[in-house]
């Protein structure tokens, strides 16, 4: 049946644009500084933290008065005082490869196709999905998430589509679609290291039929049957200053910077992928996940990508589908909702098979590459496969209780969860892990994060009984529990609501330095590095299908961990390093399978005990 985008559009209501939300305001010192000094606590001697303590009352008396007014002079003057500078710092600026810790991967709940026909069809379908969802956040007609009672910033989603993160040396350009003044009509689809422009638009902006996508997708795969041998896309997998090099030298060709503007100007970039096994111990959903943040490698499918576009769609030849996104323009959860819209067109069956069909010939992008590129691509291949072996990631879903069982017991299901993970972790490692946790801080315009920390000496007290031996009585270890996840949720809400610690120490560190002040000892103190050297780095990306998300550690000794808590499952992907030799996702995965048996039984233990009384 046919549907008229505009008829889908009105189904969604507008009811709130990101200007209207308030300003991030300028955080308090006296809480930052409180946060600063509990989390030290935690993690410290007592002879440690009393120099932390002078440290911090030194900050006070000499470095503070001055940092807090320009901070907070610069909160008046800009729409958001944090995110142009997170902007850089997170992303622009870094020069680590963007696979696998910064780009996530995403992974589609298994489609059913096991042909190449069905690999053209779920890769036209899914293209011509998300350009539905790209037309609704153009035109503001999706509806605004919601925290609770709060519509959250809906500006990310403009941001997802016609994206390109531009290597430069030094500090990478971010492109964003949103602001070209042209109507953006074609994708780019990679298929055995070859780029090709395919028109999925019409001039009018209707979304071309499915049977005009599937179209010239075939003569997408007519014309690459040949891999690239010089497949210049695995090089945007490496050091962003290494790719700057060779973009810049790929541009003096004129041809080439034609294929490159159309690279940049695609709405999103399509991998038709070939066939790929999982290593030996690994399931087929952990393979869909490496395809999903790498592509397996060089040998695999590394060089069917181009890692500097927001979306690129996987699409595998075994059902397994996915998305390779790049985070600079984008946090997970707009990612999670796109992806939850295209399942939802599949599940109502809402393609438009009738439709304009392509005015335009697909066209094949060529990059001409010297012999100093084609070094350039056989290292940063070399590169990506040891990327791609080092990186142990597995999916683990959690199947006894999912989060309807912490609400039962009155818990923050999420405060619960990281509580698990300190658990988890303590079993293995005898230590607690500092831990990052993103938090959203979209209720404020142009909000992007910021970072809630565990552990605190709550959840230290709470882990110590747990593992207490002989066993504490089953009361003390639930007041324990509930102790350490009300801190961890009333610290959930200071973040949300920007009296957060991270951001705030970030902005008086920069602002010294963009204003040729010295960088006060805080920022040089030994616990400083020490909170900032996080072993868990997770991530909450909930979603309404099966859809999950994931991302390499954020240090060699770290786990990496992307989950979304389901009403009656819990999902998780875990990530380490295996150069690292003593963390191992497998382990983690079964010691918090255990974490979370425990933590339900204490529950049920002590509800029973009360009963009783
Ligand atoms: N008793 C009963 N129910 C409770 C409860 C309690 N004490 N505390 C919370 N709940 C309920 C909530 O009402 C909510 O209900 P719902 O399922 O009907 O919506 C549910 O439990 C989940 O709440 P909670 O687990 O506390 O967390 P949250 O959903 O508020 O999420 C964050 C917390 C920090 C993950 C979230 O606020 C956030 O910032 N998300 C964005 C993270 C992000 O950007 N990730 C991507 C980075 S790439």
């Amino acid at each position: 049946m046919k549907q008229s985008v505009n008829a889908l559009a009105s189904s969604h209501v507008t009811i709130r644009q990101s200007s209207d939300l308030p300003k991030l305001p300028a955080p308090k010192p006296e809480k930052t500084l409180k946060h600063f000094l509990d989390f030290a606590e935690a993690l410290q001697s007592k002879k440690e933290f009393e120099e932390t303590k002078h440290i911090v009352h030194d900050f006070v008396v000499k470095d503070l008065p001055k940092l807090q007014a320009l901070l907070e002079k610069r909160a008046n003057e800009l729409p958001n005082w944090l995110t142009p500078w997170w902007l850089n710092i997170a992303y622009l600026a870094a020069r680590t490869p963007l696979p696998v810790v910064t780009s996530p991967g995403v992974m589609f709940p298994k489609f059913d196709f096991n042909t190449p026909e069905g690999q053209l069809e779920y890769a036209a379908k899914i293209s011509q999905a998300a350009i539905k969802f790209y037309l609704l956040a153009k035109n503001d007609q999706l509806k605004p998430d919601m925290s609770g009672k709060s519509p959250l910033d809906m500006s990310q989603y403009k941001f997802l589509f016609g994206t390109t993160r531009v290597p430069k040396i030094g500090v990478d350009e971010i492109k964003y679609g949103c602001d070209y003044k042209e109507k953006l009509q074609h994708i780019v689809v990679i298929r055995n290291g070859h780029l090709f422009r395919v028109q999925i638009l019409d001039s009018n902006e209707q979304p071309l039929s499915i049977s005009a996508i599937t179209e010239q997708l075939r003569k997408v795969v007519s014309e690459s049957e040949t891999p690239n041998p010089h497949p210049v896309g695995i090089v945007s997998s490496d050091g962003r200053d290494k790719w700057a090099i060779v973009y810049s030298s790929l541009k003096k060709d004129n041809k080439n910077a034609e294929s490159l503007e159309a690279v940049e100007k695609a709405l999103f970039v399509v991998c038709l992928d070939k066939s790929s096994d999982p290593p030996v111990g690994y399931t087929e959903k952990d393979e869909q996940s490496r395809q999903a943040l790498h592509g397996g490698g060089s040998k695999v499918n590394s060089c069917n990508r181009w890692f500097d576009k927001t979306i690129q769609f996987v699409i595998g030849t075994n059902g397994y589908t996915g998305m390779t996104y790049e985070h600079t323009p984008a946090e997970g959860p707009p990612v999670g909702a796109l992806m939850d819209y295209i399942c939802d067109q599949f599940d109502a069956n809402a393609f438009y098979q009738d439709g304009p069909s392509s005015s335009s010939e697909v066209q094949h992008l060529p990059l001409t590459t010297t012999s100093e590129i084609n070094q350039r691509i056989a290292k940063s291949s070399k590169n990506m496969d040891h990327t791609a072996n080092d990186l142990d990631i597995v999916a683990f879903t959690f199947k006894p209780y999912g989060k309807n069982f912490p609400k039962s017991a009155k818990i923050s299901p999420d405060s619960f969860i990281q509580m698990a993970y300190q658990l988890a972790f303590y079993r293995i490692h005898s230590s607690l892990p500092p831990t990052y946790e993103t938090a959203t801080l979209r209720k404020f315009t142009e909000g992007r994060t910021e970072n809630i920390r565990s552990p605190s000496s709550a959840a230290a007290s709470f882990v110590r009984q747990m593992v207490s031996k002989p066993p504490r009585p089953v009361n003390e270890i639930h007041d324990a529990l509930i102790h350490a996840t009300n801190t961890h949720k009333k610290y959930t809400v200071d973040c949300m609501n920007a009296s957060g610690m991270d951001r705030h120490l970030l902005a008086w560190k920069l602002i010294a330095s963009e204003n040729n002040l010295p960088t006060p000892e805080i920022f040089g103190s030994n616990i400083y590095q020490q909170l900032n050297h996080f072993q868990v780095s997770t991530s909450q990306v909930p979603t309404r299908h099966f859809i999950q998300m994931c991302f390499g550690p954020s240090a060699l000794d770290c786990y990496g961990i992307c989950y979304n808590p389901q009403e009656t499952e819990l999902h998780f992907m875990i990530s380490t390093f295996k150069s690292y030799g003593s963390t191992s996702s497998k382990k983690f995965a079964k010691e918090l399978q255990k974490a979370l048996i425990d933590m339900k039984s204490v529950i049920n233990k002590a509800q029973k005990q009360t009963s009783k009384l």
